[in-house]
């Protein structure tokens, strides 16, 4: 009995010290941690989930502490035999009880319901609009105030309120931002809205997307990048987003991984960005939001192989690839079935966020996409690359490319910035 209340008074403040650091990591240093809000939706969200908890843990602590005096003072004492008197029916304690719960709902109702239409209230003129449409498994970002469609990467001025028409293209999903705001059910068949103003304090950050409905097998590899990003930021990536491809024949090798973006100042120079900004890659701030999906094992590219992009373009245009993809710039690539890839050599992932968008992850990619997120339609183009679809290798006459053929085609789409 002695050893047994030592053992309590050990782990008793243990426990609650152990509890506190768990809590104070979590807010600090997990990035998709809802608690660090950075726009006014998020924090009437925050707002209402700290009341809440205060609440809940004031009704918890009277309960259970009522319930322990009750327990203790009432309990049987000695070898008392006679049962306790037995009571049925009393008023005042039954209008009490009623009463009580009533007043906490009412303090719990108001501030909801407040939330509720704070947060489904119709987008204030002037904000940004995205149609965002989900597809098995990606996401497709439209900006029809500049023209622009692109997938799996959005980019946001800070302090502009934006708001997101969310369709499908074929199941439920559903649209998370869970630092910026969120989330909401993005059904086919109907369209939904949500918006937020990302906070003007902030500095040019990263953040993760998700989707948080389950879609089908790779639901878990349906994600999207968010760049909140300085106005003059977003003003030239606008400008680069809106131009067709610019292609220039460069040789890239599709073994190394990329080169770093150079870094542009936060700072002075900003308004003379020229046309294509994109959010640096080596940024400190990307590596929460960097993708770290294994590749399977037994998959292998050819080491040292170098691409041609001119080369590249023209196996391209006469693959299967032009049949959904879209490459503004290049006549023969129309597709919409698949994601928009005019400017994919300026995105920092792959496969909707699965994988960083490097030569040799590409490579990978285009050789057997299927074994590397399950499910999907882009077929299996490695030549002799079993199709775990299809269950069968990819032959010549299915279309199936060897290894320099696809380090050209890697080439090309690298160099389209
Ligand atoms: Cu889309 Cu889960």
């Amino acid at each position: 009995m002695k050893g047994n209340s030592r053992l309590r008074q050990i782990l008793t403040p243990g426990l609650i010290i152990m509890l506190g650091l768990a809590f104070a990591a979590g807010a600090q240093t997990y990035p998709n941690s809802t608690f660090q809000p950075h726009s006014e939706f998020g924090r009437a969200i925050d707002f209402l989930w700290n009341r809440l908890l205060l609440l809940g843990t004031i009704v918890f602590v009277l309960v259970e502490g009522a319930l322990i005096f009750v327990v203790l003072r009432y309990r049987r004492k000695g070898n008392e035999t006679s049962r306790p008197p037995q009571t049925h029916g009393h008023a005042g304690l039954e209008i009490t009880w009623t009463i009580i719960p009533a007043i906490i709902l009412v303090f719990i109702a108001v501030p909801t319901v407040k939330t509720i239409f704070q947060t489904q209230a119709k987008v204030a003129a002037g904000a940004l609009q995205i149609e965002v449409i989900g597809h098995q498994w990606w996401w497709e970002f439209r900006y029809p105030e500049y023209g622009i469609t692109t997938a799996n990467e959005i980019y946001l001025p800070v302090g502009r309120t934006v708001n997101f028409k969310l369709n499908s293209n074929d199941v439920i999903h559903s649209f998370w931002t869970p630092q910026l705001g969120g989330k909401r059910d993005v059904i086919p068949n109907r369209t939904n809205n949500i918006w937020y103003t990302p906070d003007s304090s902030l500095k040019s950050a990263v953040w993760n997307g998700f989707c948080t409905e389950y879609c089908g097998t790779s639901h878990a590899k349906m994600r999207f990048r968010v760049f909140t990003v300085q106005p003059a930021e977003f003003a030239s990536w606008v400008a680069g987003q809106q131009r067709p491809a610019v292609f220039g024949a460069t040789a890239t090798p599709a073994t190394d991984s990329a080169a770093p973006a150079a870094v542009p100042s936060n700072g002075a120079q900003l308004a003379s960005l020229p046309a294509g900004y994109t959010f640096p890659r080596n940024q400190a701030e990307f590596d929460y939001a960097k993708p770290h999906t294994p590749v399977p094992p037994d998959m292998h590219f050819t080491k040292g192989l170098t691409g041609n992009a001119a080369r590249g373009m023209q196996i391209y245009s006469s693959a299967a690839c032009i049949g959904c993809h879209m490459i503004k710039g290049n006549p023969s690539s129309v597709g919409v079935v698949g994601p928009n890839l005019t400017h994919i050599g300026s995105r920092a992932t792959l496969g909707a966020g699965s994988f960083p968008n490097t030569p040799a992850y590409l490579a990978l990619w285009i050789k057997n996409a299927r074994k590397m997120k399950p499910g999907i339609l882009m077929p299996t183009l490695g030549l002799n690359e079993y199709d775990p679809q299809l269950k069968k290798p990819v032959e010549k006459a299915m279309g199936g490319l060897d290894d320099q053929q696809i380090a050209d085609i890697v080439a090309y789409l690298s160099s389209l910035k």
